[in-house]
C-alpha cells in the first residue's frame, strides 16, 4: 500500500504523504501542499476534505455503518440509553457502574436554570424560533459560568467535565422551558429522576401533578436522543470545531452549533418532514406532488427526510428509528397517519429511477418526527430535540479540539473570483 502519492505539476513531481485511519480510511496530506507547490486543494463544501484526525465517530457511508468509540449503533440502540451512550462519546469507554453514578449524579445536580438566564427568556418574543432562543441562552452559558468559559484551552480543560454536564443538563432543562414559556405555562423545576424522564416530567407536569412517563415513551426519547448523538463531522459538529480552534469556550462553542443545526438541511430537517407529511395529509394528496415537484432539482423543493451527504445506501439510524416509531406507535396505541403516508412516499420514492440513481434514502429525519408527534413534541420544538441529542457530540469534538497539542486554528482557503484590481472611482463618476 502506497504511503505516498507522487503529484505531477508544472513539469514537477510531488510527493504528498498517505495517512490511514483505525478503519483503513485513507487520506493525501496535503497540509504543504501550497508551500510546496502554489496549489492549494480545493473541495467546495468540504466534502472530500478530511479536516481532522477523531477517534469519536467512525461511519462508513457507502455501507451505512456508524459506530460511535467502536460501538455499533445498532447494539448501541439496542443495549445502551442517551446517558450512558453520552458518556461513551465524551470520555471515549463505556463507564463502569460508579462513573455511570457520578456522571448522572453531575447531570442532576446541575440541571437547574439560574433565575437570572430565566429572565433573558422572557425578553424573547413568545413566537420567536426556538433555537434562536435556545442557541441565545447557551450562549449565555458561558456569561454565567465565566470561570468554566475563560477562552483558554488549558484552564478550561481543567473544568471541562462539569463544563460539560452543565451543558448536555441544561440544554435539556432549557428546551423544556423554551417550551413551557412559548405556551404560557409556568416552568416546572428539575427532579431526581433519569434523564429523559426528567425532561419530560419538566415538559408536560402540571402545576401541582407530576406527569409520569410509561416506559415506553422513556425508551423511546432516549432512543431517538441516542441516534442523534453524534454523527462526524457533520454541519454543526465542524462548526463547533471550528469555533473551538479559535479557543473560544465550550458553550460558545455549542452555541454556535446550535445555530449551524437550525438550517433545514440540517437539523432543520425533521420539522420539515413532519410539515410536509402534514401537507399531503391536509391536501388528501398521495405525495405524487411532492416527489415530482422534488425531481425538479430545485432546493427548496427537495423531498426532506431523503438523501445524506455522506450516506449513499442507507442510513443506519434510519433503519434503527422507523422500527423504534412502529413499536412506539404500536405500544402507545396511537394510529399516526403521517406514518402511513411517510411508508407510502419512502415506497414509491424508493421504485423512482430518479431518487435510486442518485442513491437518495430516508436518513434519520425521515421517521423521528413522528416519534417526537407520539411522545407529544410539537413541531416547532423538533430540532431542538436534536440539539439535545448532538450535544454530546458537539462537547466531545470541541474537547478534542481543546486537548490536541498540535491543533491550530481552522482557516480554510479560497480560490478568488472576484474582480482583478482596479482603482477607486470618485462618487461623481460613478454610473
Ligand atoms: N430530494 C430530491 N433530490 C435530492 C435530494 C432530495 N432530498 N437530496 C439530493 N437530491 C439530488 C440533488 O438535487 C442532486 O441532483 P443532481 O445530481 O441532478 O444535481 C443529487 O441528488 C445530489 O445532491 P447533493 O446536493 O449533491 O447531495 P448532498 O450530499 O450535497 O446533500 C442533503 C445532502 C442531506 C443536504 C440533501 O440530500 C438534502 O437536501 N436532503 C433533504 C434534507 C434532509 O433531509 N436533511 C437531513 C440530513 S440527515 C440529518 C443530518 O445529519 O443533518
Amino acid at each position: 500500500m502506497s504511503t505516498n502519492a507522487q503529484l505531477r505539476l508544472d513539469d514537477k513531481d510531488y510527493s504528498l504523504p498517505v495517512i490511514r485511519g483505525t478503519e483503513g480510511e485513507k487520506a493525501i496530506d496535503t497540509r504543504k501542499l501550497r508551500a510546496d507547490t502554489g496549489y492549494i486543494a480545493y473541495d467546495q463544501g468540504y466534502g472530500n476534505t478530511g479536516s481532522c484526525e477523531s477517534a469519536i465517530t467512525y461511519l462508513d457511508g457507502d455501507n451505512g455503518v456508524l459506530r460511535h468509540r467502536g460501538y455499533p449503533i445498532e447494539q448501541l440502540a439496542e443495549h445502551s440509553n442517551f446517558g450512558e451512550t453520552a458518556y461513551l462519546v465524551i470520555y471515549g469507554e463505556l463507564p463502569n457502574a460508579t462513573q455511570r453514578k457520578q456522571f448522572g449524579d453531575l447531570l442532576r445536580q446541575h440541571a437547574a436554570i439560574d433565575p437570572q438566564m430565566q429572565a433573558i427568556l422572557q425578553g424573547f418574543p413568545k413566537d420567536a424560533p426556538p433555537m434562536a432562543m435556545l442557541s441565545s441562552l447557551v450562549a449565555a452559558l458561558a456569561a454565567y459560568y465565566p470561570q468554566l468559559a475563560t477562552n483558554n484551552f488549558e484552564a478550561d480543560l481543567k473544568n471541562f467535565d462539569l463544563a460539560a454536564a452543565i451543558a448536555i443538563s441544561k440544554i435539556r432543562t432549557l428546551a423544556a422551558m423554551i417550551y413551557r414559556y412559548q405556551n404560557g405555562l409556568p416552568y416546572i423545576p428539575p427532579k431526581d429522576v433519569p434523564f429523559c424522564d426528567n425532561f419530560l416530567q419538566m415538559m408536560f407536569s402540571e402545576l401541582y401533578k407530576d406527569y409520569v412517563p410509561t416506559a415506553e415513551v422513556s425508551r423511546a426519547l432516549n432512543t431517538l436522543l441516542l441516534l442523534h448523538a453524534d454523527h462526524e463531522q457533520n454541519c454543526s459538529t465542524s462548526t463547533v470545531r471550528m469555533v473551538g480552534s479559535s479557543a473560544a469556550n465550550l458553550f460558545t462553542s455549542l452555541s454556535a452549533g446550535i445555530c449551524a443545526l437550525s438550517g433545514p438541511l440540517h437539523g432543520g430537517a425533521n420539522t420539515a418532514v413532519v410539515q410536509m407529511l402534514q401537507s399531503i395529509h391536509d391536501e388528501h394528496d398521495d405525495g405524487t406532488r411532492f416527489i415530482a415537484a422534488a425531481k425538479s432539482g430545485s432546493k427548496s423543493n427537495r423531498l426532506m427526510g431523503f438523501g445524506h451527504a455522506v450516506y449513499k445506501n442507507f442510513d443506519p439510524r434510519a433503519k434503527i428509528i422507523a422500527k423504534a416509531c412502529d413499536d412506539v406507535l404500536d405500544k402507545l396505541g396511537i394510529n399516526d397517519p403521517l406514518l402511513a403516508i411517510a411508508k407510502n412516499l419512502e415506497q414509491a420514492a424508493l421504485k423512482d429511477d430518479y431518487f435510486l440513481s442518485r442513491k437518495l434514502y430516508p436518513n434519520v429525519d425521515f421517521y423521528s418526527g413522528i416519534i417526537m408527534r407520539a411522545i407529544g413534541i410539537p413541531v416547532n420544538m423538533f430540532t431542538v430535540m436534536f440539539a439535545i441529542g448532538r450535544s454530546p457530540g458537539w462537547i466531545a469534538n470541541w474537547r478534542e479540539v481543546a486537548a490536541n497539542p498540535k491543533g491550530r486554528i481552522y482557516r480554510p482557503r479560497q480560490i478568488y473570483c472576484g474582480p482583478v484590481k482596479r482603482d477607486y472611482v470618485p462618487m461623481a463618476q460613478r454610473a
